[in-house]
Order: C-alpha cells, then structure tokens, then sequence
C-alpha cells in the first residue's frame, strides 16, 4: 500500500539482524526510528503491531517491546494501533494480549474470535480519536455490513460466553500447562525448536535435526496430513507452526492431541534420518 512501510518484528529466534536479546538492545526498534527518520517525511500516522505476530508463526516479542512502540509513536505524534484480529477475546489468557504490557493502544483491531464462528470485525478507538474527521464524517466510516445486528447479538452472546465461562482463565492455565508438555519437545525431539506461546496461541519451529534451519514444506505437510488422519487438525503445514484450538477445548481434548503430535513428529524426525 502506498505511504506504508515495513519494518523486522521482535521476532528473536530469528533476529531479522542476527542479533541476540538482550544484547541487542532493541536493535530493531532502533532500525524503526531510523527508517522512519530515513525514508518518510515524519509525518508518521500511525504505527501498526500485532502484540503477538500470528501467521508469521505465533512470534512473541520480548517484555517491552510494545511499550517502546508506544514511546516511539508518541515521540513521533502516531498513534499506536494493535491489530488483535488473533490475539484479542482471551487467547493469550487476557482479554487482550495488550493487557500482559500494560500498554494503552489509541486503536485496537478485532475480529475472528470476537464473533465465535460468525463474521465480525470491529475497530475500537480513544473517543478523541473515534470522534476526529474525516472517520467521523457522515459516512466517513461506514461500510455496507457495518453495525449489522445479527453479528453484533452473535459477538454479544461470544463475549457473555469467554466471561461466565472464564474461557480467558481457561486459555492461560491449559495454554501454561501445553506450552511446558512442548517445550521439552526442544530437547526430546530433533527437529523441534523455539517453542514459544502465550495462553492457547502456541508456536515452535519444525528444524532439520540438529541445526535450526527450518524444515522444507513437503515433510510439514506430510506432518499435517498424518496428524489429519490421526484425528488431529493443526496449523503444521508450515515449518513455522501455529497451535490456536478453540477456547471451548478441554484438558483432555488439548492433551491428547499433543500427545498424538508428538507421536508423528518422532516418526517424522526417524523418516528424515532413514
Ligand atoms: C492479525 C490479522 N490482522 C488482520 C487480518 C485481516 O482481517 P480482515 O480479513 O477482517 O481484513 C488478519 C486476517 O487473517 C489477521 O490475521
């Protein structure tokens, strides 16, 4: 898109700089104010970060890093956005992932969970910000399907759901309990590494044993399809592996599906050896 431009995440399992954390010291936040002192007029609108970056492979920053965010777009005069499409409605085990920072947002994204299975997105904003023009404008932030009340009941019943249920305590003390089962997956399986995860938005990377390049495409998807036929659906076609079950899911449920995961990529690991 035009006027936009990109910068490395925090992502320090695989430092876009070959950096180490802490060491580092926030080289790539660094790299941010540069490039937009570089390349940009300084009339920066905002700043856009997911808390945790989810397609990239469940990627969570280190401690900080929203916060320097936050500096840096108040520095500049940005505002701050948080795109918590994934993050938000309790996966991390807050409501909102921007909650483990203690960060304050101008504007939050929303989606995906937000309407249990039912098409809704929303944008949340500071009043200052949602009553600026031209969004405030008449029309200036309207959209065909915008306020529709089917979606707005289903996301009603969704949130009343995450909170009497505790679905948001739920996705922290499972979520806890599936990250320590898979982090000894880093010393006891050969071609896992970086496992990483907040609440029930869990990572790792899939590796060539004993190096930390990841593994090709044709041996995740031999993982996926076999955990498939294993009763088992799980975001592993990729090297970089997302584990995101429903909040609604049960110990046992969870539990049970990592032990049969752990089961093929064993079998896997032997197949790359043989
Ligand atoms: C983090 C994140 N933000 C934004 C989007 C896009 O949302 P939408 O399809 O509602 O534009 C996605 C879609 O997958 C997403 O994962």
């Amino acid at each position: 898109m035009p006027g936009a431009y990109l910068s490395p995440y925090a992502s320090c399992a695989r430092c876009a700089f070959g950096k180490t954390f802490p060491s580092c010291e926030w080289h790539c936040v660094d790299f941010l104010r540069h490039k937009i002192q570089l390349e940009t007029t300084r009339d920066v609108a905002a700043i856009i970060v997911e808390p945790i970056q989810g397609t990239a492979g469940n990627v969570v920053p280190p401690p900080g890093y929203l916060k320097l965010l936050r500096e840096l777009a108040d520095e500049l005069g940005a505002l701050l956005i948080c795109d918590e499409m994934i993050t938000g409605f309790g996966r991390t085990g807050k409501m909102f992932a921007i909650e483990h920072e203690s960060v304050l947002p101008d504007v939050l994204t929303v989606g995906k969970g937000f309407g249990g299975g039912f098409p809704m997105s929303g944008v949340i904003a500071r009043e200052e910000v949602a009553f600026a023009k031209p969004w405030a404008n008449p029309s200036g932030s309207s959209s065909s399907y915008g306020g529709n009340p089917l979606a707005a009941a289903a996301a009603r019943v969704t949130i009343e759901t995450i909170v009497e249920d505790q679905l948001v305590e739920h996705a922290r003390r499972l979520g806890d309990k599936m990250l320590a089962e898979m982090k000894r997956w880093e010393s006891e399986l050969p071609i896992v590494s970086d496992v990483r995860g907040r609440g029930l938005m869990i990572g790792m990377d899939l590796v060539v044993p004993g190096t930390r390049q990841l593994l090709d495409k044709k041996t995740a998807r031999w993982i996926f399809d076999t955990l498939l036929s294993r009763g088992v659906l799980a975001m592993i076609y990729n090297p970089e592996v997302r584990i995101n079950p429903p909040l609604v899911i049960d110990e046992d449920q969870a539990m049970g599906a990592l032990a049969i995961m752990k089961e093929v990529l064993g079998e896997a690991a032997e197949r790359l050896v043989a």
